[in-house]
């Protein structure tokens, strides 16, 4: 599995826009991480990218922000707080059909609602202290597609 070390929030936020240059209508990314570990940061690169000029905000208590002003229309979606029976009120499927990137925090709730091809990422703290800005990512891709995803990015990342 591909592993990239990560030494501070402005180089996560690089590899979200690295992802989000070599992303493609349909694309599905699975953020996975703990409280804290970076995901909403990535994301903020992601957009950023995309030329979103709002704030990416933490859609924790929103459950999903759109972005539909975005090159490619990105819809950030965060499952911390869903109960089981908020799952209907959200129209995934209909995300999922737009040729846009849905990108999911906290996916483990709805996993068998979502296609077999997705990227999935996994941050992790390096070091033990709160402050360390360290992190690990893990790349885990499902199907030639997103294999061919992570090299992009991967490529992109490494450019300068
Ligand atoms: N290498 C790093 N990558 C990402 N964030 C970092 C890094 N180093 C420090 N940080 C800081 O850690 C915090 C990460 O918060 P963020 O909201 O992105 O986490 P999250 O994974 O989305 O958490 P949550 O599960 O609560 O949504 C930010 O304050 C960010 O500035
Ligand atoms: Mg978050």
């Amino acid at each position: 599995m591909t592993k990239l070390d990560i030494n501070s929030a402005a180089n996560m936020q690089k590899l979200g826009a690295c992802l989000a240059k070599t992303a493609k209508p349909h694309d599905l990314l699975l953020l996975n991480g703990d409280l804290g570990a970076g995901k909403t940061t990535m994301t903020q690169g992601l957009g950023r990218e995309l030329g979103v000029r709002r704030p990416v905000k933490s859609p924790t208590f929103t459950i999903v922000r759109e972005y539909r002003e975005a090159k490619l229309p990105l819809f950030h979606m965060d499952f911390y707080r869903l109960e089981d029976d908020d799952l209907s009120s959200i129209d995934l499927e209909g995300y999922l059909d737009e040729p846009g990137l849905v990108v999911i925090e906290w996916p483990q709730l709805v996993m068998s609602d979502l296609p077999k091809e997705y990227l999935q990422l996994t941050i992790t703290r390096v070091d033990d202290s709160w402050d360390s800005t360290k992190r690990v990512v893990e790349f885990n891709a499902q199907g030639k597609r997103n294999e061919q995803w992570v090299k992009d990015t991967l490529a992109e990342y490494n450019k300068e």
